[in-house]
């Protein structure tokens, strides 16, 4: 055959696409840098004030093991281990290894390839077969750790309409941490690995009530997952706003409009 073309050989970035390809990547690697950069960075400074009144910046969930920080000093280690790496590692870990997120950051960080029939940085490229990308398989065992914690993270939206001191209200704050939540859910539960979870291994769908209910439940993270990408970066960027909310709040930046007495 000839005049086949094969732009993984022909080097870095060769293509035969004419659409502005190149878009996405630059959306997905800015996106990627400023979003998961902020969030790590949020993660060491736990010197700044992450919490006031009812608000507790999700980063730090689960609230109790900041009461146990107040109660032992540095209990976890040296200064660079803020409470937010007592669990922080499960959260990081399901999206790092989300399928969704592995294909944008293949693409806009490791460029491998940064498009769709668009040469590869690394033409030696052999998949996920190797360590350590054999470790993006640990997915599932993220997603039950996810499972566990996306409760913590409603306590903490329904905490949120707490004040310690004023009694139940409702603030802006306690809004934005309830959408923050809604959109961890949808994120969660439109993944690929629960859909085989939910709905994987069953020859015959309709042969108990056991494989019925798990064929509704499939269906509905079907129909979750096709908007994946979306609750993906949703998700990832209301993180982020909760977290700068909260902390603008509980240093005087903004105040926080609230049916308390303000704070
Ligand atoms: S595939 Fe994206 S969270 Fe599981």
């Amino acid at each position: 055959m000839v005049g086949v073309a094969r732009p993984h050989r022909l080097g870095f970035g060769a293509t035969l696409r004419r659409d502005l390809w190149w878009i996405e990547t630059i959306v997905f690697m800015v996106g990627l840098i400023v979003l998961f950069g902020y969030l790590t960075v949020s993660a060491f400074l736990d010197e700044w004030a992450f919490h006031i009144g009812p608000y507790y910046s999700p980063v730090f969930e689960p609230g109790p093991f900041m009461l146990l920080e107040d109660k032992l000093e540095k209990p976890f280690g040296p200064w660079f281990l803020s409470p937010a790496f007592v669990i922080l590692w499960g959260p990081a870990g399901f999206r790092l290894t989300c399928y969704y997120f592995r294909k944008a950051y293949y693409r806009a960080l490791a460029f491998s390839p940064p498009a769709c029939a668009v040469g590869d940085l690394w033409p030696q490229y052999r998949g996920e077969s190797r360590f350590p990308l054999t470790l993006q398989n640990l997915h599932r065992f993220f997603m039950y750790v996810a499972l566990v914690l996306v409760w913590f993270q409603w306590a903490n939206a329904i905490r949120s309409f707490h004040h310690p001191d004023a009694g139940w209200g409702i603030g802006l704050g306690s809004v934005i941490l309830v959408a923050d939540s809604a959109l961890l859910s949808l994120y969660l539960f439109s993944c690929h690995a629960l859909r085989h979870f939910v709905g994987g291994g069953i020859d015959c769908f309709s042969c108990s009530r056991w494989h019925r209910l798990r064929k509704r439940g499939w269906d509905l993270v079907s129909f979750l997952n096709v908007r994946h990408p979306l609750w993906a970066w949703a998700s990832l960027a209301s993180v982020a706003a909760a977290d700068i909310y909260i902390r603008l709040v509980a240093n005087g930046t903004i105040t926080d409009l609230n049916t308390w007495t303000g704070f």
